[in-house]
């Protein structure tokens, strides 16, 4: 394989643009399509002050590097969500970058600000800890950038995640998120930060190869509540369409946002209101973060669980056949099933 510019060796191949790239010009692909993306969607100037959510991983790291690198005032923010030392060995490859790099990185931690972790919020409320995770990073993602002052908070969202959420909420006809997937989502409040997804039309592949390539140290591996999580299988069903059919998921993607999001969000009315407990941009009384932090310090009672066991040692099996008013009013709150892929939102909660 040679490079389609220069016809050294080639070291990635990008199929879905029927071309393979040297080291070199691999580098210079990826910094068009993120100034494309930056460019196409007007995404931010270089005037705005920028907060990359980092997490660690190759893509915000990588996102951080290609900004830095474009001449972009772009600080970090690191969210300790406490998953033990998954968490910690994150922190340590987001500081080293920032270090490296001159940068702030700001900490969030859950556990000095909240007295939570994820693995607290899930034991506490039985959500799947990735749905409460998901909740609190949204959240603070825009309450720190906004108290910071930041004009737009960027997350290093690459091709296949979007292309994953997608397929998800399609499965799910989850018609409120497909109306808010977008590589970028405006501040329509006061107190709502602008987000941006300046990687969607890289893969997770290029951004793996990107940050081999610039030497990038980052955390390999995956979060452990990943592990059986339906956006890996929705991201597995992917890669089969796309081997066989290289552009499949860029279609996807890019065809949804050009086509279809507009029809969707014209039908997703909502108004914002500050929060009555922290002030932040909700679409209820109080937004769902303080409702999830009040309800892992004060847990609902449980009366009983799906199948097997109660907490409190009862039998779900106990309820008899006519029960169904009980065992339906018993199962909601207990096994209630979260909305797949609920990544974005109008607001931050
Ligand atoms: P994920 O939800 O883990 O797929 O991550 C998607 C994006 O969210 C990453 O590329 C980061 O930009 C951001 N992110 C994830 N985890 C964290 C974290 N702990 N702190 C800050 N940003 C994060
Ligand atoms: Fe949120 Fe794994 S990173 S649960
Ligand atoms: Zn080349
Ligand atoms: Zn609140």
């Amino acid at each position: 394989m040679k490079c389609v510019r220069c016809r050294d060796d080639a070291w990635v191949e990008v199929r879905r643009h029927n071309a393979s790239y040297c080291g070199d010009h691999f580098i210079q692909f990826f910094h068009d399509q993120v100034r494309r993306a930056i460019s196409h969607d007007k995404m931010f100037s270089k005037s705005d002050q920028i907060l990359v959510a980092v997490s660690g991983g190759k893509d915000s790291l990588a996102l951080w590097d290609v900004l830095l690198e474009e001449g972009y005032d772009a600080d970090g923010l690191y969210i300790d969500l406490g998953i033990g030392d998954y968490s910690s060995r994150s922190r340590d490859y987001s500081e080293q970058f920032a270090a490296a790099h001159g940068r702030t990185l700001h900490i969030s931690d859950m556990q000095q600000s909240f007295g939570v972790s994820v693995p607290l919020i899930a034991e506490q409320t039985r959500r799947a800890p990735c749905s409460g995770c998901g909740l609190a990073k949204r959240y603070l993602f825009n309450r720190e950038a906004a108290e910071r002052g930041y004009a737009v908070v960027a997350t290093g969202h690459n091709l296949d995640d979007e292309a994953a959420t997608l397929l998800g909420n399609v499965l799910h006809w989850q018609t409120g998120y497909l109306a808010r997937q977008a590589p970028v989502l405006e501040a329509e409040d006061a107190g709502l930060v602008r987000k941006v997804k300046p990687l969607y039309r890289l893969s997770e592949h290029e951004t793996a190869a990107y940050a081999v390539i610039r030497g990038i140290e980052y955390v390999v591996e995956e979060c452990p509540n990943a592990v059986g999580a339906k956006s890996i299988l929705h991201k597995e069903a992917l890669n089969l369409l796309e081997q066989a059919s290289p552009g499949t998921k860029q279609a996807f993607l890019l065809g949804f946002l050009d086509k279809a999001r507009a029809q969707f969000a014209a039908n997703d009315p909502h108004e914002l209101r500050p929060c009555i407990e922290c002030e932040q941009p909700t679409t209820t009384e109080r937004c769902a973060f303080c409702r999830l932090i009040a309800e892992t310090r004060d847990p609902k009672p449980r009366v009983a669980r799906r199948y097997g066991k109660t907490r409190r040692g009862g039998d779900r099996r106990k309820i008899r056949a006519g029960d169904t008013a009980t065992a339906g009013a018993v199962t909601a709150g207990v096994g209630e099933a979260e909305p797949p892929n609920s990544d974005d939102s109008p607001s931050p909660v």
